[in-house]
């Protein structure tokens, strides 16, 4: 029997596989395949953990932020915001989805590393929470905009920390290549600091991190939680200015495997603010306001993706090509990065996991795989496949590669279940054809 590890999933009495309450086989047919489900018991979950954990280590003096690059769609916006969090995001689409879900500009932070002069132009009249300025170039024409509009624009500046976490055993010089950014160790970060505080049009108001995606070890992220503050300390002693805020960013680790061994969120949260709540001692400072900013970990375990298995070819000595009526187009990552999943056959999810398969989509393309090697229950065409933590980074990444239409997305709750993002149809796709 294959491990569900997500606290939202589980096996009926039918011997399926339900999320949130709910039947996936009686989901499948209900809203056809391929289908994105997401348990909102779970994206709650998540948030009520890291907004108790501010309440606990930060006394409340922080909240975090769904970094919504992960999932974005109107539904979410209202999700996580209900629960208290802002949202970030990193372009003019993500920002008018937000504003047309409700939430207020003061609860939205707006970054990325490239904006247009267009989108600066939109998040300054939306009154975004702050800018983080990615380098020298966008500051001053942020400066420039803000002017032109007799406005004073807050922002923030993203630093290179220094740290690289996407190796095992994290390098701290590493990370210079980077395009996201302004150097600290070259003494960028600094220069860009100088001039923002001088800069009409901008006010300065904090610093910006963020050292990766999926880690799963505490320690990066506490060093670069104390590089960081080294910076906010050094600023306050060379320029006099007290920044308000400290961004640490986001890239908490989930499972995509059972075996995935990460350290829980408010581990993470305990071991930084003892380390910001010390170093503030040190340098006799008041402690800025604390942000974080996940994505993966809000939504990723909260949503799978439901298939109907195809043909099935078995070639001897060689592997089983499972295929799906979805792929590439609806989940890139494997693709992309080899990204490890957990698929099993969903209206057999009881039964042993016997069978060696490779996940193949339905793209005119030999890469187009969902899983390879996989132990799943032996398939059969017709059966349902479930790829389990697909709730972020798949809807967000998904694409209409062979003219396939972007699959709906249901949201689950209690046993309750409602489309929150309608199916793409042939005409959705013809739309802007001339
Ligand atoms: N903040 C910033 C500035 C970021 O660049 C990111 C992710 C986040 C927050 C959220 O990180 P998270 O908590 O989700 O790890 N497409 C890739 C992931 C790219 C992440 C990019 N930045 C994937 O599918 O794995």
């Amino acid at each position: 029997m294959v491990n569900i590890y997500s606290p939202c999933l589980n096996i009926n009495k039918d011997g399926h596989l339900a999320i949130s309450g709910c039947d996936t086989i009686t989901l499948a047919k209900q809203y056809g395949t391929p289908l994105y489900v997401m348990s909102e018991d779970e994206v709650r979950r998540v948030c009520k953990s890291y907004v108790d954990s501010f309440g606990k280590y930060y006394h409340g003096n922080g909240r975090p932020i769904y970094a919504s690059k992960a999932f974005s769609c109107k539904e979410m916006y209202r999700i996580v915001t209900s629960e208290g969090l802002d949202v970030e995001v990193v372009s003019g689409g993500e920002l008018y989805t937000a504003l047309q879900a409700g939430v207020p500009g003061e609860n939205i932070h707006f970054q990325g590393n490239n904006k247009t002069v267009q989108e600066l132009e939109f998040a300054i009249d939306s009154n975004v929470s702050d800018i983080v300025v990615d380098n020298f170039a966008e500051l001053e024409l942020l400066g420039k905009l803000a002017r032109e509009k007799d406005k004073t624009v807050r922002v923030s500046l993203r630093i290179k920390p220094g740290i690289d976490a996407h190796t095992h055993e994290f390098i701290r010089t590493g990370q210079v290549d980077s395009k996201f950014g302004l150097d600290l160790a070259s003494g960028e970060a600094l220069q860009a600091v100088n001039r923002a505080i001088k800069l009409d049009g901008v006010k300065l108001i904090g610093l910006h991190c963020h050292i990766g995606s999926q880690i799963m070890e505490k320690e990066p992220f506490v060093h670069a939680a104390e590089v960081m503050l080294e910076l906010h300390y050094r600023i306050y002693k060379e320029f006099g200015v007290e920044l308000e805020q400290l961004n640490l960013g986001g890239g908490f680790g989930i499972h995509y495997l059972e075996t995935d061994d990460f350290i829980p969120y408010h581990e993470y949260m305990e071991a930084v603010s003892a380390k910001i709540g010390e170093k503030c001692v040190e340098y006799g400072i008041n402690q800025p306001k604390i942000y974080i900013e996940p994505g993966r970990s809000i939504v990723g375990e909260a949503g799978i993706t439901l298939y109907t298995v195809g043909n099935i070819k078995e070639i001897p000595n060689v592997r089983s090509y499972v295929s799906i009526d979805g792929g590439m187009f609806d989940n890139p990552r494997y693709a992309l990065y080899q990204s490890d999943y957990t698929c099993l056959i969903a209206n057999k999810a009881a039964q042993p996991v016997d069978y060696v398969a490779t996940i193949a989509g339905k793209c005119c393309e030999s890469g187009d795989l969902i899983q390879e090697h996989t132990h799943i229950q032996k398939p059969d065409t017709g059966d349902i496949l479930a790829v389990l933590s697909t709730g972020a980074y798949n809807y967000s990444m998904a694409s209409n590669y062979n003219r396939n239409p972007r699959p709906a997305c249901v949201m689950v709750k209690q046993g309750e279940s409602r489309v929150i993002i309608k199916g793409e149809t042939y005409e959705d796709l013809v739309r802007n054809d001339l």
